[in-house]
């Protein structure tokens, strides 16, 4: 049992995770740390595509991404919403009333790059719905995409989390468009062949446990 005590409370945890949770995730991490500061933590960051390839490689112990690989034996646990919101700039036409898409359709987009979780949830979700956006530009970047929204470059769909508590600190409405927003809660995903580290498991714990707080 004492073996077992130590085992929590050092050794290493790796954590990949997409670029879109790392507006949350460092902070539950920072408490993590502060409980348990003997254990060395490696963090990853980047995009769904990235995230994939390291959980096929066997790099890490756990994965925070919202879209889990359908064609994997994985183990998810949802843990968070993620909401994905229509963003325009800051007094755009349709704010503060209901739109649908279409009244959208003359409207410029500019989305995430081919290989981001956000980009392939909108992608996914628009097929559904059987329509299309006219996508100016693309762009690796969340922070990049919300300020040429703020610069009247288009509209985007984003992340909830990617934006300030009030948007228009940033010069960005969220706009409430029909079949909006995408719901994608978030995930901590493991291969189901792995055996989790006590650190891993403990992280685990701590995650649950902070998004129902
Ligand atoms: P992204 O990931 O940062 O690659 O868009 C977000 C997600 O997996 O939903």
């Amino acid at each position: 049992a004492i073996g077992a005590l130590w085992g929590m409370h050092s050794g290493r945890l790796r954590v990949a995770l997409v670029t879109t949770a790392k507006y949350f995730l460092p902070r539950m991490l920072g408490a993590f740390c502060r409980r348990y500061p003997h254990i060395d933590v490696q963090l990853e960051i980047t995009n769904r595509a990235g995230v994939v390839a390291r959980m096929r490689g066997n790099e890490d112990d756990l994965y925070i991404m919202s879209l889990p690989p359908a064609d994997m034996d994985i183990v998810v646990r949802p843990f968070l919403d993620n909401p994905l919101v229509v963003v325009a700039p800051l007094g755009h036409a349709a704010a503060g009333r209901r739109c649908t898409l279409d009244e959208l359709a003359g409207e410029s987009f500019l989305l995430r790059e081919p290989g981001s979780g956000s980009r392939a949830a909108v992608d996914r979700h628009l097929q559904k719905l059987e329509k299309s956006l006219r996508v100016r530009l693309t762009v690796a970047s969340n922070e990049a995409i919300r300020d040429l929204v703020a610069s009247g470059l288009g509209l985007s769909i984003l992340s909830r989390h990617s934006l300030a508590a009030d948007p228009a600190d940033d010069g960005i409405c969220i706009l409430d468009v029909e079949h909006f927003p995408i719901q994608q809660p978030w995930s901590i995903v493991h291969l189901k062949g792995k055996v989790l580290s006590l650190p891993a498991q403990a992280f685990i714990g701590e995650l649950v446990q902070t998004s129902q707080a």
